[in-house]
């Protein structure tokens, strides 16, 4: 009589629980089979007038009874609840296909200026000249000529790597340390090392420097080295390749001033100034913006050019501070956090 009945109750469970389609229907369901009134309780509840010799029968029943209806209302909750999420994901989409969404992608705002300060070097004869991020200590500083005692070599300024590392791409001897490079310089001594003068070239890319984030100065920013190395090549090419630099990128009421300075693998050196009428906040002020000089003929010695026969300059502009004056950004942060609403600011942005 209870197994008949157990039956009934599991044949009920199998018609109907598939059936179900959401949470509250499940749940009332499941109530009227196992909830306080349900009719497998009820069943259960006669357990106490069953003789006691049939008891273990009985009771063995109702857990097979039990377990096989928990087996059909858990795989239908499963699938109730895979339909809940799909539902909240909406219609399926194809990664793949284009982003709806305008704008399109664009180029990084420093990647956006560097392409046009790259561009206007390659249409005077400049090629464009690559080293790597990890350098060592040779092309950082020992060929530049910038000796073992100098504060950028001290770990509180450089980025050095354990002796023991090895990067595969990077030659260097036993006992020199990889660093991340400190400035794009070292791409200047990889050029000359490769190639034969008449040399044109600029490089542009990422450098490092241990610096406390501010709204100036970032511990990673953008550099494009720029090398001219041939005959009889004078101060005044420097300053008349400045002049058209600065002029090609803010106009042609810009000028320049040289500055006298120190760096060691340029002789003399200075810093280049410049000055605008026409910059809004920055007008009329004298604006420092690269490093520069004549190629010290150390340097012309550590790699094997005879410094009677060939003169070169060399300037280094720090990209992000360009970038900063003709975008109209006075925190450099903001071109590293990513945040979209900054970048779409630079959407088709050219110069
Ligand atoms: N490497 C120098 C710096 O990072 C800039 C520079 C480059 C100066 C080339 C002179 C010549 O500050």
């Amino acid at each position: 009589m209870i197994k008949e009945s157990l039956d009934a109750i599991i044949s009920e469970v199998e018609k109907h629980a598939p059936n179900l389609k959401n949470r509250a229907d499940f749940d009332a369901f499941k109530s009227t089979i196992s909830g306080p009134k349900g009719k497998l309780t009820e069943l259960m509840k006669l357990m106490g007038k069953v003789p006691k010799e049939k008891k273990p029968e009985m009771g063995k029943a109702i857990n097979l009874a039990k377990q096989s209806i928990q087996n059909i209302l858990g795989q239908v909750i499963v699938s109730i609840e895979e339909n809940e999420l799909i539902s909240q994901l909406g219609p399926p989409i194809d990664p793949t296909l284009p982003s709806p969404d305008l704008p399109k992608g664009h180029l990084h705002p420093i990647s956006q200026v560097r392409d046009v300060m790259v561009g206007l070097f390659n249409r005077i004869g400049f090629a464009v000249a690559e080293g790597t991020e990890i350098e060592t200590e040779y092309y950082c500083f020992d060929a530049l000529n910038i000796p073992a005692d100098h504060p950028a070599r001290d770990m509180q300024d450089s980025y050095f790597m354990s002796k023991s590392s090895f990067v595969s791409n990077v030659s260097k001897n036993s006992n020199e340390r990889y660093l991340l490079r400190t400035h794009t310089s070292s791409v200047q001594i990889r050029t000359l090392l490769e190639e034969k003068p008449p040399i044109r070239i600029v490089a542009p890319g990422r450098c490092f420097r241990r610096d406390t984030p501010d709204a100036t100065h970032s511990a990673n920013f953008h550099q494009i080295e720029g090398l001219y190395v041939d005959r009889n090549v004078t101060l005044t090419d420097l300053k008349a390749t400045l002049d058209h630099f600065v002029r090609e990128v803010f106009g042609s009421t810009a000028k320049t001033r040289l500055r006298p300075s120190f760096f060691p693998f340029t002789e003399p050196s200075f810093e280049m100034d410049f000055y605008s009428p026409d910059l809004g906040k920055l007008s009329n002020q004298w604006i420092e913006i690269m490093g520069c000089g004549m190629v010290d003929p150390n340097v012309f010695k550590s790699v094997g050019i005879d410094s009677d026969i060939y003169s070169g300059f060399a300037f280094g502009i720090g990209i992000e501070r360009i970038a900063m004056i003709l975008q109209g950004v006075d925190d450099i942060r903001n071109y590293y956090q990513n945040d979209i609403r900054f970048l779409r600011q630079f959407l088709g942005y050219t110069s």
